[in-house]
């Protein structure tokens, strides 16, 4: 039985198994150079416009090389409290750059200039850092995905102040697909300077790329990328992946399907007396408040992880293989569990 903790528990899309399976074959030149990589560039060209793309291992090394094209050591990154970037990468960026991280309290996982507008007072003051980035996670660490007017407003908000906006899209497929808009619509077109593309949640095996949008943050990015770690001699093994997710729609159908299977999980488990969905259930994640009781025994049963000690929020977690018959496996399991204890 499949888990719901992460999408990250998930396998390899056939396609994408494939897509490695046929780049092995004789030599090729070593760390980008080579023909399956120039033509997955191309490929993200054609969906995204004039962008630069380096590859890199994890959505961590992602993060850490777009932040650094865009940092310097004085300045910081405004990102929520729940981002990957302040709370799950063991102060990467920091350690990285140099730079400070500034994380915001915000409901439902996303930023505002609202919510930016008061941290902005440091600017021109030498005694603070400098806030130069806005880091937003799409979608968010809790499920929710930001609208197009959001992202326009908060990226104008960005530049007007002089500051860059940075997407950790380790899940924008699923936010793309949601929205159902191209994924030139969803990022480079609402404003975003610089992004992680996710792939590893998203089927591929291992690998993530950055985006750079913005000239003035391309400049020395070959550098920070090699610096970081995470240039890739067999890089054609990584590319062969994209070329696939990004072939044929399979990066939107893995995405939609994940969606989908989230949904279902939710409308199904809120039939169930005495469980609450607490966040809105906009891509591939089920936020949820259940009896109490029944988390250790639905935990032996499915793998998830308490999102939230204090509450005992859940988070369940739907991949591109997650099927229907798992996700009412589920929530039969919970109702039974439930039940029982009355
Ligand atoms: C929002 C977000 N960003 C980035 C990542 C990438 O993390 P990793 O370095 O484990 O690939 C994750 C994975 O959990 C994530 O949820």
């Amino acid at each position: 039985m499949k888990a719901f903790a992460s999408d990250n528990y998930s396998g390899i899309h056939p396609e994408i198994l494939d897509a490695i399976h046929n780049a092995n074959s004789s030599h090729a030149i070593s760390y980008g150079d080579d023909t399956l990589t120039t033509e997955t560039n191309s490929l993200f060209e054609k969906h995204f416009g004039p962008v630069k793309v380096l590859y890199t291992f994890n959505g961590t090394g992602a993060n850490v090389v777009a932040l650094k094209c865009a940092t310097l050591p004085f300045q910081s990154v405004i990102c929520t409290q729940y981002a990957h970037i302040h709370v799950d990468e063991c102060g990467a960026p920091v350690q990285a750059i140099g730079c400070t991280l500034v994380p915001i309290a915000t409901e439902d996982g996303k930023l505002n200039p609202g919510l930016i507008k008061p941290y902005l007072s440091a600017k021109g003051n030498v005694h603070h850092n400098q806030p130069r980035v806005i880091s937003i996670s799409q979608s968010t660490e809790l499920g929710t995905v930001y609208s197009l007017e959001e992202l326009k407003i908060l990226c104008d908000f960005a530049h007007a102040n002089d500051m860059f906006v940075h997407l950790d899209g380790a899940r924008i497929s699923n936010a793309v697909a949601a929205l159902d808009v191209s994924l030139k619509e969803a990022t480079v077109d609402c404003g975003v300077d610089i992004m992680s593309f996710g792939g590893t949640k998203n089927g591929m095996m291992i690998g993530e790329a950055v985006l750079i949008f913005n000239k003035e943050l391309q400049q020395h990015a070959d550098y920070f990328h090699k610096q970081s770690a995470q240039l890739f001699s067999k890089n054609r093994f990584i590319a062969a992946q994209f070329k696939a997710l990004l072939s044929n729609n399979l990066w939107k159908r893995m995405a939609t399907h994940a969606n989908k299977m989230a949904r279902l999980l939710a409308e199904e488990v809120s039939k169930i007396e005495g469980v609450q969905i607490t966040r809105s259930t906009d891509a591939n994640g089920v936020f949820a408040i259940i009896p109490e009781h029944a988390i250790v025994p639905l935990q032996e049963k499915f793998r998830f992880y308490v999102w939230d000690e204090s509450t005992l929020e859940l988070r369940w977690m739907c991949s591109f293989d997650t099927t229907e018959e798992e996700v009412r496996h589920f929530t039969a399991t919970l109702q039974q569990l439930i039940k029982k204890h009355h």
